[in-house]
């Protein structure tokens, strides 16, 4: 039988080829957006290429939208087995002081990457719980990285972004508690960095292709049952908190 599989935010960018490359390997794809134009013009384009995606209507911001999302799910499936959580902005684009940052952005930041992608994976997991063997892959980032940051040789040191990078932080955070968490229930939580990535958040610029990046979700979400939970990893493998 086929997984069943949701991305957030997966109209463009990363998660577009992560719902691609998923669907590819025989993942029923939802495939998550805001927008009903964008996230239907996306899966017109990965339904001609004969993979399995259907659009679902996802705001993580907005608990209505949510919670329509999880009673879609139910009805239509009754169980989700495996859930990306890629949907994140980046409101700040040039480095700049934290000490000089705006409250503004970062709780504007903070309801999407942290409220909306910790709401969305609370509502889900009764779904997931019932899926044999429940995957959640949180996306994260190289600047969310507190071993990173605070090495003076480490270029992430150089960038400081405080909505943006702190956000990043606290997904990691949300993943190691809840990988402890759901340890026993088969349940596994990882967070992927894809690494610097042309898309539109970073305004076209990156040394990777989202093809490329999206590959590091894709491995943690098709992780084997004895696969690992609770860590972090990037295209060279695991990488520091
Ligand atoms: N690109 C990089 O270099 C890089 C590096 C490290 C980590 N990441 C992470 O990788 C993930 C994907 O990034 P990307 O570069 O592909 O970004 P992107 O091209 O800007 O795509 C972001 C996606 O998230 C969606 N989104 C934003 N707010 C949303 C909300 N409230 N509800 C639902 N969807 C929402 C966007 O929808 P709209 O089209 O409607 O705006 C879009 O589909 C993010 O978590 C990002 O932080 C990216």
């Amino acid at each position: 039988m086929r997984r069943v599989t949701l991305v957030t935010g997966a109209n463009k960018g990363i998660g577009l080829e992560i719902a691609r490359g998923l669907a590819d390997l025989g993942d029923t794809v939802l495939l998550g957006a805001r927008s009903a134009e964008r996230g239907q013009e996306a899966v017109l384009q990965l339904a001609g290429e004969g993979l399995d995606v259907h659009f679902l209507q996802i705001d993580i911001t907005d608990s209505t939208s949510v919670s329509a999302a999880v009673k879609s799910i139910t009805n239509e499936f009754g169980h989700l087995d495996c859930l990306i959580n890629n949907a994140a902005i980046k409101l700040e684009f040039h480095p700049s002081p934290p000490s000089s940052g705006s409250m503004a952005v970062v709780r504007e930041t903070y309801e999407t990457n942290v409220f909306g992608t910790m709401g969305i994976t609370l509502a889900l997991l009764p779904l997931l719980r019932l899926a044999g063997s429940g995957r959640i892959v949180n996306l994260t980032s190289g600047m969310g990285s507190l071993t990173l940051a605070s090495d003076p040789d480490s270029v992430y040191s150089t960038v400081p972004l405080l909505a943006y990078s702190t956000s990043k932080s606290a997904i990691n955070a949300f993943t190691v508690q809840l990988a402890n968490d759901l340890r026993s229930t088969g349940i596994k939580v990882n967070a992927a960095d894809p690494g610097f990535t042309r898309t539109d958040m970073t305004k076209g610029l990156g040394s990777e292709d989202p093809k490329v990046s999206a590959l590091v979700a894709i491995h943690l979400a098709t992780l084997p049952d004895d696969g690992p939970t609770g860590g972090l990893f990037d295209a060279n493998g695991r990488a520091p908190w």
